[in-house]
């Protein structure tokens, strides 16, 4: 029996796979397979890139410098974002302060929110997933990752939430399986300046729930959350630092949040770390006030040299263009696996970070700690026979499609094809 305590994102009891190695955009396991890593938010540059490898020897050899202390890798990496990801945003942008996980970040600048405001009430949209501490974890609102225990009726084995949530309806746009007759978000959000009124914050992401990108939503929301008194944080802990194809996507409309939390890629997949990038007005704010909020392992100099690497990698090998042009590949190709698979019901996405549910339970019932193993599971386990690894995130219903920035064209044929592979396990339950 392994002394390991594991958690797993694929639902259902089958064993995980063993990585062993990796390199580029494949995983080599132990068995001697070299699979597609198709699914990992985490991986930005994928496995070894030359670059990280190289930042990550040398800041082996630095000391060990914790928060308290200036260290100059840490104001490099602070100058480095501010200049590379956050060029041309000058105008609103203040400061940032790294930490280490998303979950954290998000934690922190709730924490930050409801200190400025002197407020208790937070506000998401419904299927979030903003992390899984303290606040962050509050404001997962989404069934079936709570950071309790599961249970088989729907719902979370948790005390009630540490602060009131207040639920937005969320877009459902998509690229196919849209609802005919979408409404516009100032219909669907016509309660928010109610539902908004007395919180400290509006969170929101891009991805969670298979919930992506809406432009005119967003400018919405940061209208009404702006009129209630509300920060506006844009966690972009997954499209942020290229995925969604721009630095962030929130550059997608005209608003711009107070906060922006950053995470999984930031540091190119090499180190853990995260950040809190909050606004001038913000930094004003702070004058004079003491922002007590601090970690011993935050800013390590690895993680620093990790995220002074990535940006650079990002910008030299031209990574965003890149990302832009599989955008539209995806597109294409899942559209047309779409329209081929009866199962699939909806797909949606954005850059390098697609969603495929299926037809099935709807996500309000979805039971986590299902002993059956889930159809999205199934086929992300026979997508493994044609050589690629496709998340479901422990969800009923949903695949996810993450792969690192890197993978090239060819590549990403092949994992499309697995995926259209592992489909066909759907359809045949489908009838
Ligand atoms: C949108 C979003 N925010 C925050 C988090 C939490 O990040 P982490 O897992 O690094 O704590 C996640 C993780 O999946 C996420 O998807």
């Amino acid at each position: 029996m392994s002394r390991l305590l594991r958690t797993g994102l694929n639902a259902g009891e089958a064993a995980p796979m063993a990585v062993v190695g990796g390199e580029g955009v494949y995983f080599h396991l132990s068995d001697g397979r070299k699979l597609i890593d198709g699914s990992n938010t985490g991986g930005g540059l994928g496995h070894r890139h030359p670059a990280m490898v190289e930042a990550i020897r040398r800041a082996a050899d630095t000391p060990v410098v914790n928060e308290g202390w200036t260290w100059v890798g840490r104001e490099q990496a602070a100058d480095d974002l501010m200049a590379t990801a956050f060029k041309g945003e000058e105008d609103w942008v203040g400061a940032v302060r790294f930490c280490i996980s998303g979950s954290e970040a998000n934690d922190m600048a709730l924490s930050l929110c409801q200190a400025l405001t002197q407020r208790s009430a937070l506000a998401t949209r419904e299927r979030a997933y903003h992390g899984i501490t303290g606040l962050s974890r509050a404001m997962t609102v989404q069934p079936q990752w709570h950071g309790g225990l599961a249970v088989h009726a729907g719902g979370s084995k948790l005390p009630a939430p540490m602060a009131p949530v207040r639920i937005l309806p969320a877009p459902d746009g998509a690229i196919y399986g849209a609802p005919a007759g979408n409404a516009p978000p100032s219909e669907y959000l016509a309660d928010a300046p109610r539902l908004l009124s007395d919180t400290a914050a509006t969170i929101i992401d891009y991805t969670q729930g298979g919930i992506y990108y809406d432009g005119a939503y967003q400018d919405e929301v940061a209208r009404c959350a702006r009129q209630a008194g509300s920060y506006w944080i844009a966690d972009e802990v997954v499209t942020g630092a290229g995925r969604a194809g721009r630095w962030f996507a929130f550059q997608g409309a005209q608003s711009r949040p107070d906060i922006v939390t950053l995470g999984k890629s930031l540091g190119g997949g090499a180190a853990a770390v995260a950040a809190v990038v909050v606004s001038r007005e913000i930094v004003e704010r702070l004058k004079g006030s003491s922002w007590q909020n601090y970690g011993t392992l935050r800013g390590h100099p690895i993680s620093m040299a990790a995220v002074s690497a990535y940006l650079k990698a990002v910008t030299d090998d031209r990574i965003l263009e890149h990302v832009q042009k599989l955008e539209k590949l995806f597109t294409r190709r899942l559209l047309d696996i779409a329209q081929k698979h009866p199962s699939v019901q909806r797909v949606a996405g954005q850059g390098l970070h697609w969603t495929v549910e299926l037809h099935g339970p709807d996500w309000r019932t979805w039971h986590a700690d299902t002993t059956e193993v889930p159809i999205a599971s199934r086929v992300a386990e026979r997508a493994l026979e044609a050589g690629a690894v496709i998340g479901t995130s422990g969800e009923q219903t949903s695949l996810f499609l993450a792969p690192p920035l890197v993978i090239s064209e060819q590549e990403a044929g092949l994992l499309l094809d697995a995926l259209d592979h592992g489909l066909d396990v759907a359809d045949a339950e489908h009838g």
